[in-house]
């Protein structure tokens, strides 16, 4: 099963890229899932099923064309269905702290749940085999980039702070219920949680596989965009994840005439150039502004053929390297790039702002640093084959 994640800013398109990609899929002979991992949901509007009750109605696959299914993740059910113990202990726990009914139930809802749901989904389909792709139309960046790294984020909590909890509260319980006046988690909330750990056990693997899983970003050809494009490349990267495609989306075309939009016009040109230096060598997708909003299998379809092209496959893996990786060995902080041909002699290396700069030839690549290391300067470059390494230190 292939997955393909679609993320970026708000409103640069991401759902009805992932729409159309599906439409795509589907058409070609895929068995596809596009399921909606954002809270607010727009998929089923992007198919134009207004007619259909689908919100949130069930939050099952619902077919909306041969070999294509869409899902939107209804939390209310997942939590219902998953975290009884969990949600019914932090409401408990809430409560006590002078919170009313409603309101604790609220707070028990913790940010991630969407996700942690979607990620069980992705591992159940993994295990089924019922699709041959899963395309995943993200929230805004924040939370797509909560999703990529929760399954690190909870393995390093079951492993240092569930096992510790458990005992400690194994321990205590015979006299702490007696004293405290909030009862400690029963039994079967470790249970619970446990089983939720079982649910997406694996799935960090699978989304570090380039063989399975690639990110596509999606952006517009603004400035700001581009700067949280940037950051979420950075991120996903370091999260070990392979991007394998930046689109540009509602690019103004050639038939706008007038005044008023060649500012615009020239912006997104010089945005556009900045786009591809930043990206390269992961090819860049461009998409026209429509004419109208992309709703309904139709212009889904369209927009599909206008992306990717007639008949080309969105789902062949084109990309399995991660262009580059940030490491820490021994203490000492490393950017590793691979380069496809070079002698060390050649390479020039500075930092601007909170990028490491590359000078290759007349090639240049930005690299955007991990907080951990953007206030660190390049100290030596070595070559190891043909990756480069970059020693990172505090000035
Ligand atoms: N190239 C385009 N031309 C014309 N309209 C477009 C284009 N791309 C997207 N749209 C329209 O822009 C609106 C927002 O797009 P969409 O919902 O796909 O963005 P999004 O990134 O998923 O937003 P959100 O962050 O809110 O989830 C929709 O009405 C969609 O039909
Ligand atoms: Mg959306």
């Amino acid at each position: 099963m292939r997955i393909l994640l679609y993320s970026g800013k708000g409103g640069v398109g991401k759902t009805s890229v992932a729409a159309a990609t599906g439409v795509q899929l589907a058409s070609l002979g895929h068995r596809t899932l596009v399921m909606s991992v954002d809270p607010a949901h727009s998929l089923a509007d992007s198919f134009d099923l207004g007619g259909k009750l689908f919100h949130g109605a069930t939050g099952e696959p619902l077919e909306v064309a041969p070999r294509l299914w869409i899902q939107e993740v209804n939390i209310q059910r997942e939590i219902k269905r998953h975290w009884n113990a969990i949600s019914g202990y932090i409401t408990a726990l809430l409560r006590t702290s002078g919170l009313g009914d409603v309101e604790a139930e609220e707070m028990a809802l913790f940010p991630g749940m969407e996700e942690l749901s979607a990620l069980m989904y992705v591992n159940q389909y993994r295990k089924s085999g019922q699709f041959d792709v899963v395309v995943l139309d993200c929230a805004p960046t924040a939370e797509s980039l909560r999703f990529v790294s929760l399954p690190t984020t909870l393995d390093w909590y079951m492993k240092h702070v569930f096992s510790f909890e458990r005992k400690l509260f194994k321990a205590i319980r015979p006299i702490a219920n007696r004293v405290s006046p909030v009862d400690l988690p029963p039994e079967a909330y470790f249970q619970n949680i446990q089983d939720l750990f079982g649910k997406i056990e694996g799935i960090d693997q699978v989304l570090e596989d380039a063989e399975v899983t690639s990110v596509r970003l999606v952006t517009n050809a603004e400035k700001m965009v581009l700067r949280e494009t940037q950051r979420a490349f950075v991120y996903f990267s370091l999260h070990g994840l392979t991007v394998d495609q930046v689109i540009v989306n509602r690019l103004f075309p050639g038939e706008i005439h007038g005044e008023f939009f060649a500012g615009w016009r020239e912006m997104q040109t010089k945005v556009l150039a900045e786009i591809e230096s930043y990206f390269s060598p992961i090819p860049i997708s461009r998409v026209p502004l429509f004419p109208r909003e992309v709703l309904g299998l139709e212009r889904l379809g369209e927009f599909a053929r206008t992306l990717y092209g007639e008949g080309v496959d969105p789902s062949t893996v084109t990309r399995t390297e991660r262009p580059y990786q940030f490491v820490r060995e021994d203490g000492v902080y490393q950017v590793r790039l691979k380069l496809p041909f070079t002698e060390k002699g050649e390479i020039g290396l500075f930092k601007k702002d909170d990028e490491l700069v590359v000078e290759l030839g007349a090639i240049r690549r930005h690299i955007g640093l991990p907080t951990s290391m953007s206030a660190m300067e390049p100290a030596g470059a070595h070559m190891e084959g043909n990756m480069l390494i970059v020693e990172m230190r505090t000035s």
